[in-house]
C-alpha cells in the first residue's frame, strides 16, 4: 500500500517542470501500481467468482464442487492477507526473525504484545464481518440448503464486488498512464491520474474512514508555470 503512494508521487514528480517528463520513471511507477492493483483486486474478484461457483454447485447438488470453491475462496482471503498484512500482524516479530536467522524452530501464532493496537477502522470491522459470514458459510454448506447458503454467499460478495471494481479502476488507469508514457504523450495523463487517485481516496473514505489518517498522493499538476 505504501508503495502505491510512493509510485503515485514518482509519477507526478516525473511529469513536473517545463522540461520533458522523465517518461520511463512515469512508466515504471504506473506499471508497478497496475500490477499491485491487479493482484489485490484479483483476490476480491476470485472471492466473488468462487461465491458464484458455490451457488451453482449447490443448485446442481455438487457437494465436491461446492467444497472446492469454498476452499478457493479461503485461499484468496489468505493470499491477500499474505500480500497486504504488515509482518508484525502475521506474528513475524523480531524474536521470530532472530530464531529464523539462527535456523531455530519458532512457534506458530506467538503471542505478541502490541502496545498501541491499531484503530478499529471500518476495514477491520468489515473483515470481522467477512470472517463471520465465511465461517457461517462452512456450516451452511454442511446442511446444503440453497437459500441458507445463498444468504452467506451474498453477504461475502457484497463486500468483494465493490472492492474488486475499485481496484480495477486503479489498475486500468495505471495501465493508461503507462501506455501514454510509452508514447510520450501528456494529453490524457491528468485525466487517468485523477481517475486513479480518486479511486484510492474513495476506498480510503469507505474503508479507513477518519480513524486512520492515510497519506494522500500528490495531485497531478503537469508542467509547472
Ligand atoms: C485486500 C486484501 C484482503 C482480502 C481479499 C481479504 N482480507 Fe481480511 N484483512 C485484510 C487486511 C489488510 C486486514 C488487516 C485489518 C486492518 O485493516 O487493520 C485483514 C484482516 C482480517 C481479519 C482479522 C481482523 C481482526 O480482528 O484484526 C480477518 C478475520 C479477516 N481479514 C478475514 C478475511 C476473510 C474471511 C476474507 C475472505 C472472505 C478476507 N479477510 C479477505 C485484507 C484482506
Ligand atoms: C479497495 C480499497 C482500496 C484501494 C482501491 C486503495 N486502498 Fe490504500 N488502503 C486501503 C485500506 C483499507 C487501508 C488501511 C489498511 C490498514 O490500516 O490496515 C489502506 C492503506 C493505505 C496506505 C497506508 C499504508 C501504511 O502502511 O500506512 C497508503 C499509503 C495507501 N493505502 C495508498 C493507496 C494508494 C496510493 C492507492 C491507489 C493507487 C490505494 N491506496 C488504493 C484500501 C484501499
Amino acid at each position: 500500500m505504501r508503495m502505491l503512494w510512493v509510485d503515485c508521487n514518482r509519477v507526478v514528480a516525473a511529469g513536473r517542470g517545463d522540461a520533458e517528463p522523465t517518461w520511463h520513471e512515469i512508466r515504471a511507477g504506473a506499471e508497478d501500481i497496475a500490477q499491485r492493483a491487479e493482484l489485490i483486486g484479483g483476490f476480491w474478484a476470485q472471492i466473488d467468482k468462487q461465491g458464484a461457483e458455490i451457488l451453482d454447485s449447490v443448485e446442481f447438488d455438487d457437494r465436491i464442487g461446492a467444497t472446492e470453491a469454498y476452499k478457493s475462496m479461503g485461499a484468496a482471503c489468505d493470499g491477500c492477507h499474505h500480500s497486504t498484512w504488515p509482518i508484525a500482524y502475521m506474528h513475524v516479530t523480531d524474536g521470530v526473525i532472530d530464531r529464523w536467522l539462527k535456523n531455530l524452530p519458532t512457534h506458530g501464532q506467538m503471542e505478541e504484545v502490541d502496545e498501541v493496537p491499531p484503530p478499529l477502522i471500518p476495514n477491520r470491522d468489515s473483515m470481522k464481518t467477512l470472517f463471520f459470514h465465511y465461517q457461517m458459510l462452512e456450516l451452511r454448506l454442511e446442511q446444503f440448503k440453497l437459500g441458507d447458503v445463498r444468504e452467506q454467499v451474498e453477504a461475502v460478495r457484497k463486500q468483494a464486488q465493490p472492492r474488486a471494481a475499485r481496484w480495477k479502476t486503479v489498475a486500468e488507469n495505471a495501465r493508461t498512464i503507462a501506455e501514454l508514457s510509452k508514447k510520450h504523450k501528456r494529453e490524457g495523463m491528468k485525466e487517468a491520474y485523477t481517475n486513479m487517485t480518486t479511486a484510492c481516496l474513495a476506498c480510503h473514505g469507505d474503508q479507513a474512514g477518519a480513524l486512520r489518517p492515510i497519506m494522500v498522493p500528490m495531485p497531478w499538476d503537469g508542467p509547472m508555470k
